[in-house]
């Protein structure tokens, strides 16, 4: 994700920003930069390593800078789209995470009025509206300039000669580091913990004015006082934000990463979905691998419940030896990194025999983007633990999002499901609020060395994901099975210390799971349901139940695979396993 730092006090920035944009390197990034009073306002910016870019800035003895790391959202990775941006005469400059909406009015606006925009980020237009209100007081240009703004922002802007630094925020996080005459703003605290552990955190309508004398902070035009903090964290601990782990604090960041998949394709009033993309098809052909396929997988039933477009799912890496006919078929990849070799060759393939292609992805300027001819962003941040967690369930909220906005003919209940698909981050708030009571379950799961997880239905792709989960970080061997299946071979294998966790969802298989739990307790293992809150029967058949919040029946892989991702992850934590990379793993699969 994007990383915000600003320094301005007795030291010389470019050193100090440097080594602050180094600490936010672990967040993930394209590119990065920074800007120094200078000759005029001196940017330094590529989409290079921070190591790189290192090399190429002068020690200039400035001691105010801004700096930035880039995770593209509007604009491939390069060196024109890096922050800082500047206006027309490079006299101010803006670093910004977040997202301007309405950006396209506003450049055209601006381009009228006689701006010229180099970039194609929507981040381009602050400088540019900084510019038009500047009148002598960068403070009032700024603030001026923000009532412009529909999206949300952190930034610092800088100026030639006025030896100030602006910056605001709203719905993105902005601190303020206090050192011993000198200060510090930041995205995230790990940037500048190498100096200060006193931190003054923005709140949203924020503006701060900060000198080499002080930090003055108004909202709604009014002063106002912030508490300062100690931060007793390490670095490493403030890298994860105080989780132990990145895959926990990545289960922790699907509210916000759903909220993300959402806002970005979701009108705020009306159900309308405006995607981008268009599913003009017969039918799709979805090729992914892991934890994408298994998106996949649900894909299958939401596309064909909702649209009415037959689907296909296929692994990627046995994609390319069928041989079926294709006809006109959309080929679609699911990819988190954009660069899963399997799946790359599969877009290749499907390319080569003249079908149209998409790729679902997470990575801006990934591989897969620059094959496929349409490309769906599900904006769930950059994913740092090997696992697949919150690309999973955005992944599974942008097929939601391309089912409805495929069904050609307006079906009763959209509004509705439209309506739900937006409640879905507060639903899975609710399961992460209940942690505690998975957490001892996973506790005791960690003390088997074989579990199978069955569902049925739209669920059983969701009870693969939980196996997956649970036996790459937790090294127990799990299978993911459809509940009726087990009676045609594993039973042999059910025993007393071989727990099943079985998903009872509230649709037209809850009775059918009912009678395989049944069975399954016969031949005495323990088992796990993972039911809704309102079903008080299940309790009767089952040894532990986990409640999730009820949600329409199509949304239920969603609460339900959160619940089970914090059933790995805590069974995993007891055995000691190292969660966050697992042995023989890698985050990206770039081999065939
Ligand atoms: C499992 C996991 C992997 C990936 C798979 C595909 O937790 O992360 O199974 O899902 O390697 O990766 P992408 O989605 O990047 O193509």
């Amino acid at each position: 994700m994007c990383g915000i730092v600003g320094y301005i006090g007795h030291r010389e920035a470019q050193p100090v920003l440097l080594n602050c944009l180094g600490r936010l390197e672990y967040r993930g990034y394209d590119s990065c930069g920074i800007a120094i009073p200078g000759n005029g306002i001196e940017v330094y910016k590529d989409a290079v390593r921070v190591a790189q870019l290192e090399k190429s800035v002068p020690q200039n003895g400035a001691n105010i800078g801004i700096g930035h790391t880039r995770w593209a959202t509007h604009g491939k990775p390069s060196q024109i789209n890096a922050h800082p941006h500047t206006d027309c005469d490079g006299r101010i400059a803006v670093v910004h995470n977040g997202v301007v909406y309405n950006f396209q009015r506003l450049k055209d606006q601006l381009v009228a009025e006689g701006h010229t925009f180099r970039s194609e980020t929507d981040t381009e237009v602050i400088p540019h509206l900084i510019e038009k209100y500047y009148r002598g007081d960068l403070e009032e240009a700024v603030k001026r300039s923000l009532l412009e703004i529909n999206g949300s922002y952190a930034i610092v802007v800088l100026d030639q000669g006025s030896h100030r630094l602006v910056a605001a925020r709203k719905e993105s996080p902005l601190i303020i580091g206090i050192g011993d005459r000198e200060w510090f703003i930041a995205s995230d605290v790990p940037a500048i913990l190498d100096y200060t552990d006193r931190v003054i955190y923005l709140e949203d309508g924020d503006v701060a004015v900060v000198t080499p004398e002080e930090e003055r902070i108004t909202n709604d035009g009014k002063e106002v006082a912030r508490e300062e903090h100690l931060i007793p964290w390490s670095i490493d601990e403030a890298e994860k934000s105080g989780y132990e782990h990145f895959l926990i604090k990545e289960i922790h960041e699907q509210p916000k990463a759903i909220q993300n998949t959402l806002r970005g394709y979701l009108s705020a009033v009306e159900p309308a979905i405006e995607l981008g993309v268009d599913i003009d098809a017969d039918d799709i052909l979805i090729q992914a691998c892991g934890t994408s396929y298994h998106a996949g997988l649900v894909g299958k039933y939401i596309i064909e419940e909702l649209a009415g477009v037959p689907v296909r799912v296929e692994i990627a890496s046995e994609f390319n030896y069928d041989h079926t006919v294709l006809g006109k078929t959309m080929v679609i990849g699911i990819t988190q990194s954009g660069e899963s070799a399997d799946t790359l060759l599969g877009l290749k393939k499907a390319k080569r025999l003249g079908n149209k292609t998409m790729v679902i992805t997470n990575v801006l300027g990934s591989s897969a983007t620059r094959i496929t001819d349409q490309v769906f962003y599900i904006r769930a941040g950059p994913e740092i633990s090997v696992a697949a967690t919150k690309s999973f369930t955005a992944q599974l909220v942008a097929l939601y999002l391309i089912a409805l906005s495929a069904a050609k003919i307006e079906f009763k209940g959209r509004a509705s499901l439209v309506e739900e698909l937006r409640k879905l981050p507060v639903k899975v708030q609710r399961i992460l609020d209940e942690e505690d009571k998975i957490a001892r379950l996973g506790k005791y799961l960690a003390g088997f060395d074989n579990a199978f997880f069955v569902a049925r239905g739209i669920n059983f792709p969701v009870a693969l994901e939980g196996a997956l989960k649970l036996k790459e970080i937790s090294y127990i061997h799990a299978e993911g099975y459809p509940a009726g299946e087990l009676k045609h071979g594993p039973f042999a294998l059910l025993t007393p210390h071989t727990p099943v966790i079985a998903i009872a969802a509230k649709d037209d298989t809850y009775e059918a799971v009912l009678t395989n739990i049944k069975e399954i307790k016969a031949r005495e293992s323990p088992v796990i349901a993972v039911a809704e809150e309102s079903d008080d029967e299940i309790e009767k058949y089952v040894d532990f139940v986990i409640k999730v919040p009820g949600v329409e029946p199509i949304f239920s892989p969603v609460v339900n695979s959160v619940a089970l991702q914090l059933l790995a992850y805590y069974a995993a934590r007891e055995r000691g396993c190292p969660i966050d990379m697992p042995r023989n793993l890698a985050k990206s699969v770039t081999v065939e």
